[in-house]
């Protein structure tokens, strides 16, 4: 479709699932496309499997790591001159157990994954964006950005604390025509690690049984799944999406033209 012709794209954890998803409707799209990703083996296997679709580069990094975030925006930037979508999606879920068993290295290095490799993102990416006076910034949360998570803590805590900072980025940017919004995604069923936790049946709540009974209670009845994620980031991430940013007053989360 084209829709993002001469456009360029950030992912960050594009090398597997949900962000590498992204990054082929990206590609398909007519995008530049920069993936990042902590490991250069899956990296190597993503960029190859889509580099068929247009013009990719693939960038080892740590997201948490401010010289590893401020290289992938410099090789972005030197690459393909800019950066018009910015898809925050890198994360990791942190050990499962109940909060009195987690550790402060537990705590911290979720949220140093989570919530810190946001906030060096945004840093670095936003005054790109601000010189361009254009940009579309996507950050892919959780439920469990917005309410409790049994056995996850630190990685609830996290999520809350991205939705601060993105709506926070969000206020900041708009009248820049930088649209910042976030996605609190539910769990799909393209998430091997929740699936295999959910099948060991950790607690009650995680059962066989708890498990379809969740999806039961979705409106559509059924778990989405994880490219039905990335298609809503291709969405966000395309310019007809403008008029879109993430309400900071509604105070139920919902999103809302303005
Ligand atoms: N899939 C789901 O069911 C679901 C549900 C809710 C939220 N989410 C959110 O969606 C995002 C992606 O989910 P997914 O299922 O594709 O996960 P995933 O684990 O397959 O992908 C995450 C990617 O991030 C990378 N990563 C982890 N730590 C990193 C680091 N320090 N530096 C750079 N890269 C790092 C991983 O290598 C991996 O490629 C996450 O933010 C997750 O919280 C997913």
């Amino acid at each position: 479709m084209n829709r993002l012709q001469g456009k360029t794209a950030v992912v960050t954890g594009g090398a597997n699932k949900i962000g590498r998803q992204a990054a082929e409707l990206f590609l398909k799209e007519g995008a530049n496309v920069v993936i990042v990703d902590l490991f250069r083996d899956s990296l190597e296997e993503a960029a190859g499997a889509i580099e068929q679709f247009g013009p990719i580069i693939a960038v080892q990094a740590d997201v948490s790591q401010e010289e590893d975030v401020q290289n992938y925006v410099k090789k972005t930037v030197r690459q393909f001159g800019g950066i018009d979508v910015f898809f925050h999606n890198a994360s990791i879920e942190g050990k499962k157990a109940p909060l009195a068993e987690q550790t402060a290295e537990d705590f911290d290095k979720v949220l140093s994954v989570n919530t810190r490799s946001v906030f060096l993102g945004l840093k670095y990416v936003i005054p790109v964006m601000r010189k361009q006076l254009s940009g579309n910034i996507v950050t892919l949360s959780s439920a469990a950005g917005f309410i409790g998570s049994p056995d996850s803590a630190p990685y609830a805590a996290s999520e809350h604390a991205v939705a601060g900072l993105v709506k926070t980025a969000a206020l900041e940017t708009a009248a820049a025509g930088i649209h910042v919004n976030l996605i609190f995604a539910s769990p799909s069923t393209g998430n091997a690690k929740i699936m295999s936790f959910l099948e060991e049946g950790v607690n009650s709540l995680h059962s066989i049984e708890g498990m379809e009974a969740a999806a039961k209670s979705t409106p559509a009845g059924r778990f989405g799944k994880s490219e039905e994620i990335a298609k809503l980031v291709l969405g966000l991430a395309l310019n007809d999406s403008s008029s879109i940013i993430e309400s900071p007053y509604s105070g139920d989360e919902s999103m809302t033209a303005h």
